[in-house]
């Protein structure tokens, strides 16, 4: 490590305690970057993944945030400051997915997915404005879901096409400054959302894709590597599916 696309550079995922953003995290180190692995319940799952990038001789550092507390994710931000003194990189990878139908809305959690997939992106984002310089990136998680909403997906998918949307204004902003800003598409993907999932519906994910599976996390990883390479300068404001050309 240390040799890498990312050398010298320093980047934040959220979520990087487990499924996807871990997998991301572990990626960008081994590209170089020193992490700043982002949890919010899963402290042991965060120092596991600083573990794993320590042991292939990279560096990491663990920070806590409810990114639904604007108040806990500007302490996050000055734990990188401190740590690391500057940032190049951030993923918003942190999300939370629920369902259930519209005649049962229940208020609790519909605050519960606005706060985590809507408005903690969007502090993470808006701090990393503030920070973030010459090539500079963000790289924002959606979903497949955005494009084929389902029964009872209604609030998930919503928060998932407002990325999409903020993905775009964000890159036409922060563009002036050198930062692009992409979003990166997952399908069904394990490890991650889909490990919990019953047979049936992993089944029906697994049916969708002409290959017959999910993604991997490391799937997935691999695209956001390359958004946040050097090598993708010109690509901003875009949206990579990355689903095995699922139609689901
Ligand atoms: N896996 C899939 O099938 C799939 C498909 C399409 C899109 N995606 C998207 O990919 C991203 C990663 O998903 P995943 O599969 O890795 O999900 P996951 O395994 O369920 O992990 C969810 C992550 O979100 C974090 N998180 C939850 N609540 C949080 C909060 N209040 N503050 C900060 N972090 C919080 C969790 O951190 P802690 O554990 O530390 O609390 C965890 O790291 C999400 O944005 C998801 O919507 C996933």
């Amino acid at each position: 490590m240390g040799e890498g696309v990312l050398a010298g550079k320093v980047a934040l995922v959220t979520g990087a305690g487990r499924g996807i953003g871990r997998a991301i995290a572990l990626r960008l180190a081994q590209d170089g970057a020193r992490l700043a692995v982002h949890y919010s319940g899963s402290e042991q799952g965060a120092l596991e993944t600083a573990k794993m990038i320590r042991d292939a001789g990279g560096e990491a550092m663990t920070v806590r945030a409810d990114i639904a507390r604007r108040d806990e994710v500007r302490a996050l931000f000055a734990a990188i400051d401190e740590g690391f003194g500057r940032l190049d990189v951030v993923v918003n990878s942190a999300g939370v997915s629920g369902g259930g139908s519209l005649a049962d809305l229940d208020d609790e959690q519909l605050e519960w997915m606005l706060g985590v997939n809507l408005r903690g992106p969007l502090y993470v984002a808006s701090e990393a404005a503030r920070r973030l310089g010459e090539g500079g990136r963000i790289v924002n998680l959606s979903s497949s879901l955005s494009e084929f909403p389902m029964a009872g997906s209604g609030v998930y998918s919503a928060t998932k096409v407002a990325i999409k949307s903020l993905t775009e204004s964000w890159a036409k902003e922060l563009g002036r400054k050198g930062v692009t800003v992409n979003t990166v598409i997952p399908g069904a993907t394990a490890p991650g959302m889909m490990d919990k999932a019953p047979e049936a519906t992993r089944a029906f994910f697994e049916n969708a894709s002409p290959f017959g599976r999910i993604g991997t996390a490391g799937e997935i990883a691999d695209v956001v590597a390359f958004l946040a390479s050097p090598q993708a300068s010109w690509v901003s404001g875009a949206h990579i599916m990355a689903n095995g050309a699922a139609n689901t």
